[in-house]
């Protein structure tokens, strides 16, 4: 492919900092890797690349591009990867500076809700614990809550254990406070490479900073008129502080956009005129379609695709069906599977970790990797049953914390004298956690899945056998060095994108944010209506005026994944909170200049 002449511009900028700010489909993603091809062809050691991207999918995927062009070698040499993962790597190499031991497990929101309820009880606080988790993910901790918190991080440090946000934040810590740390990463990395730039929050600012400090090369690329993800934190004006950190800067704009053609961008820059675009190519579809209830919508949507893969050369896989939440995509999930339309739900893989027996696998992982993890140890310590008492328990609590041990080390001095089926459960556990990481996954899965046989739970057993081959998947794809630590650290990272395989012939259906920068033939738009997306159109206080601009750049973002036709439906009536509720359309159509067809 031949890049533009803009494009080029950017991507031989190989010596100083590079900034390109580029609508939906410019290229930047494939401007980002020709300058690291560029780079590497010009005699730079990929050892000295780092790219950051935005889903553990897109760095996947941008490796697979560097392997096609560079090979394998170098690709592998290169890190590219999230922030997330960065952070992972550096409290792994550098996380006794700040305290913690090997092993460290990553806490998701259930283990966390674990830990809030027990300080709750503990400190007789009434808050909610979905609340007070609330909070803690996004840093912002109420007054009255202070204590609790503090707590909350004692718990999570006596196990060991870390979230995501204080993953950053202490990988933050660790860059910042430990000059050894500092200089490693930055000494190391020459050429430092992000890619939508536009979602970066203050921390991930905060790493790049610091990783590009020493050779200030830094290459962003970005669109302004994406930035969708400030509920987490993401905050555009980052751009602005790397931008004054390394003034011997170029920039460029990139405004065309290969993705999407004529009336798809019409659509899109009627929508943010600001924004102007031009498309490379003529043509393409922007409909609107009309319906009197949400389940003739769903209908449609089903029946239609249908219709044009069976009379046309369009496949399943050609199409992408782009909600605004869950809730709207679950009733197209139902009409689709009761027309027989074959379909791949993203965050699939996300929900079925979620499931209890997978969770039990993952916890009896997480004591192997991290002794001090008291909460996983508590959870599996009687599955299955293995009739081991409460007052057993505290008295091994009681008998860690005075020794200041795990609970695991307690069990294992306590038990030395048990009864024998505590004691065979000891031995179980002592040689579990020796064992190879293939040997550890074929003991746990023996164990649970004989347990649940026992009780006839074809469907558990089922599930972990489906686990044993994602593993296995795993350990044959996988960059790292197979061990329980790298395959936790790969769970922390599952994203709803992990589900969407281009080579499957399937029909795509995800929320609107999950379809960042991925791109699709055709594009559908269910419940395009006020109060849904957006998912409220009153701009009465400027939080709203806010909230309403966000939405403005979903839709944005929706309508520019289409390489070639967007379909756009809403349904008169739809059923909120058990009623019926009379919808009008989306102020996004008309901004648009979409304008309707009766199907
Ligand atoms: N110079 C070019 N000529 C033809 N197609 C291009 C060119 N640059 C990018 N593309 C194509 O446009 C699409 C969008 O590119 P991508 O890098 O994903 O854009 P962005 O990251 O800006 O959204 C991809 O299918 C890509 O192959
Ligand atoms: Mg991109």
């Amino acid at each position: 492919m031949q890049l533009t002449k803009d494009q080029n511009g950017a991507a031989s900028c190989l010596d100083k900092s590079v900034f390109v700010h580029a609508g939906p489909g410019s290229g930047k993603t494939r401007v980002l890797i020709s300058r690291i091809v560029n780079l590497v062809k010009s005699k730079v050691s990929p050892t000295e690349i780092l790219a950051f991207t935005f889903t553990r999918a897109a760095a996947r995927e941008m490796r697979d591009r560097v392997t096609d062009e560079l090979g394998e070698k170098a690709a592998r040499d290169m890190w590219i990867m999230t922030i997330h993962a960065f952070c992972m790597r550096v409290i792994s190499t550098w996380g006794w500076y700040a305290g913690y031991k090997e092993g460290v497990s990553i806490y998701d929101d259930r283990d966390q809700l674990d830990i809030i309820r027990g300080v709750q009880k503990d400190l007789s606080i009434k808050t909610k614990p979905e609340t007070f988790l609330k909070e803690i993910n996004r840093g912002k901790i109420h007054a009255n809550r202070a204590v609790a918190f503090e707590e909350f991080n004692f718990r999570m440090r006596e196990n060991n254990a870390i979230n995501y946000i204080g993953l950053l934040d202490k990988a933050i810590w660790i860059l910042a406070n430990c000059a050894d740390a500092k200089e490693h990463y930055a000494h190391k990395f020459r050429y430092v490479h992000l890619d939508e730039m536009n979602d970066t929050s203050d921390r991930d600012y905060s790493i790049v900073s610091m990783v590009a400090s020493k050779w200030k090369n830094v290459f962003c690329v970005g669109d302004l008129s994406q930035t969708i993800f400030s509920f987490r934190g993401s905050n555009a004006t980052n751009i602005d502080h790397l931008k004054s950190q390394f003034p011997d800067h170029e920039e460029f704009f990139l405004r065309k956009s290969f993705r999407c053609p004529q009336a798809v961008i019409d659509a899109c820059n009627n929508l943010l005129p600001d924004n102007a675009l031009e498309a490379d190519k003529d043509g393409g579809f922007v409909t609107v379609c009309e319906f009197n209830s949400e389940d003739e919508e769903a209908q449609f949507i089903a029946g239609n695709i249908k219709t044009i893969v069976e009379t046309s050369d369009r496949k399943y896989s050609d199409f992408a069906i782009l909600g605004r939440t869950h809730a709207v995509n679950e009733g197209i999930f139902n009409a689709l599977r009761a027309q027989g339309v074959p379909t791949c739900v993203a965050g699939t893989k996300l929900k079925f970790y979620g499931q209890e027996e997978i969770r039990q696998f993952h916890d009896y992982l997480k004591v192997m990797a991290n002794g001090r993890d008291d909460f996983s140890f508590k959870r599996i310590v009687n599955v299955p049953p293995r009739g081991i008492k409460h007052v057993t328990l505290a008295r091994i609590s009681a008998q860690a914390r005075d020794a200041e041990i795990s609970l695991l080390e307690s069990a294992l001095i306590h038990f030395s004298d048990a009864p024998t089926e505590e004691k065979k459960w000891l031995a179980d556990l002592g040689a579990l956690s020796k064992g190879s990481f293939p040997d550890q996954i074929r003991s746990i899965h023996h164990l649970l899945a004989t347990w649940y046989e026992d009780q006839g739970l074809k469907t558990r057993v089922k599930a972990l056998n489906k686990l044993l081959g994602l593993i296995a998947t795993w350990q044959k794809e996988t960059e790292e060095v197979v061990c329980v630590e790298s395959y936790l650290r790969m769970l922390s990272e599952v994203n709803a994108q992990d589900d969407i395989v281009e080579d499957k012939d399937e029909v795509k259906l995800m929320t609107v944010h999950t379809s960042k920068g991925l791109e699709f033939p055709n594009v559908i738009i269910p419940a395009c209506e006020n109060m849904v997306f957006p998912l409220n159109n009153h701009a009465d206080t400027p939080e709203k005026l806010e909230a309403l601009g966000e939405e403005r750049r979903l839709f944005y973002v929706a309508l520019s994944r289409a390489k070639s036709a967007v379909t756009a439906t809403r349904s008169r009536l739809r059923v909120v909170r058990g009623r019926d509720r009379e919808q009008s359309p989306s102020v996004f159509l008309k901004e648009a200049g979409m304008g309707s067809s009766v199907p």
